[in-house]
């Protein structure tokens, strides 16, 4: 039986640097409130010429050379993104372009905030199926296009970025590579957040609507439920948890996931703070800080977990790297 390894990340940051002073001289907002309130301090915008395809490409050449495969191994390619180049074709086709992954099937995922776990779990379930060996995923956002600038409720919450994994269908001792996988929607609160454009309703792009605290309320109660499950699905408990890789939207979030899970901060990545919240960009980009700062090593058990607009969710365990 085949594993499906994790054997490489990536990722990239645009360069320019929005910090919450920087907000503050045009909306009615100030440093204090955002941190408090989100544990956010800074975040990085895209330049207008700046696509979430170049920055996707940036962090698969990244991962790929992280994980020693060439472009040319790559049979699959899926991007999670809510903010593509264009209505269509899907951007990891453009990506598969810009990368030369000639040997590639590549299609975007679209799950807003939980778009990197939906396209972990998609791509575990393909490659299970003998349907790709060498998988790249990647989450990618140039969300600040999405934002409404004079709404200080969510344009101070949003950055930009992209993040990859590289997958490998090995055969490999059990319990390395992806364990576990849930997923969930409940169309009934997509309404609490959402975007007020698209092309068969305004025929405009529209910009991002939040109820805060109650995409808070139901963040930390749904998250828990779905971490429970995976953990309750692999005969695992959260004291098997070497990182908790949490979607990055407010530190209050991350911290209340935390205490569930009974976890100290020192088995907790938290970048919230300088990428603040980069959609499906912010699991692959959290992930890849773990393992470069040396965090996160082969054969650490990760717990990943986010929820967006949908209301759509999931969780995922991976014991990340190769059996040595
Ligand atoms: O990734 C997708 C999932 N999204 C999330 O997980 C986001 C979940 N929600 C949140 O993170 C939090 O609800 C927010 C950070 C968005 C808001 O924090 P909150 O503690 O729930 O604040 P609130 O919305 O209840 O607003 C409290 C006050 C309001 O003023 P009043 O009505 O009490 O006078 C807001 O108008 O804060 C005001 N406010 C601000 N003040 C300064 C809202 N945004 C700002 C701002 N600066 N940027």
């Amino acid at each position: 039986m085949k594993q499906i390894l994790m054997t490489g990340v990536g990722a990239y940051l645009p360069e320019t640097i929005l910090t919450n002073d920087d907000l503050s001289k045009f909306v009615d907002t100030d440093d204090n409130w955002i941190r408090q309130r989100t544990g956010i301090i800074s975040r990085r915008k895209a330049n207008p010429e700046e696509l979430t395809s170049d920055l996707a490409v940036k962090a698969a050449n990244q991962a790929l050379l992280s994980s020693g495969l060439n472009v040319l191994d790559i049979d699959c390619i899926i991007v999670a993104t809510t903010t593509p180049d264009c209505t269509f074709p899907a951007t990891a086709t453009i990506v598969q372009e810009k990368l030369g992954a000639l040997n590639a099937f590549a299609f975007d995922v679209q799950a807003v905030c939980a778009g990197f776990v939906y396209a972990l779990s998609v791509a575990n379930g393909l490659m299970s199926a003998g349907q790709g060996s060498n998988t790249l995923v990647i989450g990618a956002e140039t969300f600040t296009k999405l934002l409404d600038w004079r709404d200080r409720s969510t344009c101070v919450l949003f950055g930009d970025g992209a993040g990859a994994v590289v997958l490998q269908a090995e055969k490999s001792e059990e319990g390395y590579g992806i364990i576990a996988n849930t997923l969930h929607s409940d169309g009934r609160y997509k309404d609490i957040l959402y975007v007020d454009g698209g092309v068969s309703s305004t025929g405009t792009i529209g910009h991002v609507k939040m109820q805060g605290r109650d995409v808070f309320k139901h963040a930390v109660e749904k998250l828990a439920a779905a971490m429970d499950e995976v953990l309750h699905i692999s005969n695992l408990t959260s004291d098997d948890i070497d990182w908790l890789v949490p979607h990055q939207a407010n530190i209050r979030i991350i911290n209340a996931m935390q205490k569930k899970l009974n976890l100290p901060d020192e088995k907790v990545i938290k970048t919230v703070s300088h990428h603040a919240n980069t959609s499906a960009a912010s699991i692959p980009l959290a992930l890849t800080s773990g393992v470069e700062s040396g965090k996160i090593k082969s054969g650490h058990l990760l717990a990943l977990e986010a929820i967006g607009g949908g209301l759509s969710w999931g969780a995922s365990l991976v014991r990340y790297g190769r059996p040595v």
